[in-house]
């Protein structure tokens, strides 16, 4: 609940917390509130004193005299609603900065005020004072944490769909003006509630600031609309997620007059094997893969590594690495810390789960790797390991009736790569994504760094040499990059 905006109590001017003698306020620019959504009462009570004691001003009622209102086991979300909920009930007031405990216990231990960084703040301080001050973002994706949970989903989304729509068009070039500029909105400490919070973001255009600005004038965009009901977005849209289809190809059908599924699978003699058993999975393979399914896929593939292997790993890559409950594959590293001796164990595993009824579909593809300098210097961005394309058949656990039919299996996208114990950070690095911050990553080492990274290594052209690394770390150390962690790599 909102504090009411009582008058100051008698004796204790800005509505000081109620105590005994207090000592002087030996730090005149912080005046704390305690916010207690999830605090509890005796907890607030038993901070106040400790910040009394160690000569912090501590106001028991809100006030616009407030500098730092710190809350605890509150998410981000809560924070910015409670936080509006404080700037409607008096806009004119300047907005505190809003803390996490941790600010709190660190400045107790310290003995005066840390100065607050961005890892003790919830969700973003609102602008003061009506002239929002824009925050300030890196240019590359590489260079800023991009969490999952954020704070701008319709805004991104909206110049997604344009992302989107504009490689469907062979647009290269828009489509990664957009989604850098879904990205940086990603990025964003808070919500963005008017145009001029923009100022100074980059990869912003004239054409994503003008979708931002119908969005949060009106609620939708025209353009954004018309886009997502168009039969072109949604035919493209609907070959393109079929298994190995790609953009090339469904726009050659669009172009034919071909229109749905049911007239692709009527030409069986125009569709690759991949194609067709793409289609014939259709339901199943654009159902999200849920992190359990992942988890209980690797279990089996491990089972299978292990028995034809013993001492070879298996990763979970992609973007149940980065933290996604959800995902159209299970991306799989298999590895081993002797190297060579996965030579050869790909086919074995595959043969291995096959037996088990496991595979419903798969594609095996040779490794094409030369010496890692050679390596390292191609630019393309497929890489050369060997791999496997699948789709398993995984084993459902039974549902509750109310769940609907039982479903005793279900079939998932799987890749299956195998990965030279030497090169595994920068193939771990390159298969978690997101496929923008990896584009990012690359483009930064280039042209920031005269650095040439991909999935095999990191390569000197002038010096002609690699770099050896033994983890992710090393990599981000070598660019001068910040380390992210996956959860902060949802570019
Ligand atoms: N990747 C790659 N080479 C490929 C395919 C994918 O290096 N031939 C990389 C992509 O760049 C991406 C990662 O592997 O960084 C995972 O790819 P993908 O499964 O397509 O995307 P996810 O981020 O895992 O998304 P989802 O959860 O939908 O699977
Ligand atoms: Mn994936
Ligand atoms: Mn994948």
């Amino acid at each position: 609940m909102l504090p009411k905006r009582r008058r100051s109590r008698v004796g204790h001017p800005d509505g000081a917390a109620a105590g005994s003698a207090q000592p002087p306020a030996r730090f005149p620019d912080v005046a704390v509130y305690l916010a207690e959504p999830r605090m509890g009462r005796s907890r607030r009570a038993f901070l106040t004193r400790l910040a009394l004691s160690k000569g912090f001003r501590v106001l028991d009622t809100y006030s616009s005299a407030v500098t730092h209102v710190v809350m605890e086991k509150t998410s981000a979300e809560e924070a910015v609603c409670w936080q509006g909920r404080v700037a409607a009930a008096d806009p004119c007031r300047p907005c505190p900065v809003l803390l996490d405990i941790s600010w709190f216990t660190e400045s107790m231990a310290a003995g005066q005020p840390v100065p607050v960084e961005r890892r003790h703040q919830l969700g973003m301080a609102e602008p003061r004072s009506g002239s929002p001050s824009p925050a300030r973002v890196p240019i590359y994706a590489c260079q800023r944490p991009t969490p999952l949970m954020h704070h701008n989903t319709i805004l991104s989304e909206a110049l997604e769909t344009l992302a989107e729509a504009a490689g469907f068009e062979g647009s290269e070039g828009r489509l990664l003006s957009f989604r850098r500029a879904a990205s940086v909105l990603r990025a964003l400490p808070g919500p963005v509630m008017a145009l001029s919070q923009l100022q100074g973001l980059p990869h912003f255009g004239e054409h994503s600031r003008r979708v931002v600005q119908e969005l949060l004038q009106h609620g939708t965009c025209e353009e954004v609309e018309r886009v997502r009901h168009s039969e072109r977005y949604r035919t493209m849209q609907l070959f393109t997620q079929v298994f190995g289809i790609g953009v090339k190809t469904a726009n050659r059908w669009y172009q034919e007059g071909l229109r749905t599924l049911d007239e692709l699978q009527e030409q069986p003699q125009r569709l690759t094997q991949q194609q067709k058993a793409g289609l014939q999975h259709f339901q199943d393979l654009s159902t999200p893969v849920g992190r359990p399914d992942a988890e209980a896929l690797q279990r089996l593939v491990e089972e299978a590594v292990g028995q034809a292997l013993p001492g070879a790993t298996v990763t979970l890559a992609g973007g149940f690495r980065r933290g996604k409950l959800q995902g159209h594959d299970v991306d799989l590293l298999i590895s081993h810390p002797e190297e060579g001796q996965e030579a050869g164990l790909l086919p074995r595993v595959v043969l291995h789960l096959q037996n088990q009824g496991l595979v419903l579909y798969h594609q095996h593809q040779s490794s094409r790797l030369g010496s890692p300098a050679h390596l390292a210097r191609q630019s393309c961005t497929m890489d050369a390991f060997e791999r496997s394309f699948c789709i398993f058949r995984l084993p459902q656990p039974p549902r509750a009736a109310a769940e609907g039919p039982p479903k005793p299996w279900r079939a998932v996208r799987v890749d299956l790569v195998v990965v030279p114990w030497s090169q595994f950070p920068f193939a771990l690095l390159g298969w978690t994504g997101s496929q923008l911050f990896e584009r990012e990553l690359r483009r930064f080492s280039r042209k920031e760094k005269g650095l040439c990274l991909n999935s095999h290594g990191l390569f000197d052209p002038e010096q002609k040499m690699v770099f050896h690394v033994a983890s992710e770390e090393d990599i981000f150390k070598h660019l001068g990059l910040e380390y992210l962690p996956p959860e902060q790599r949802n570019a």
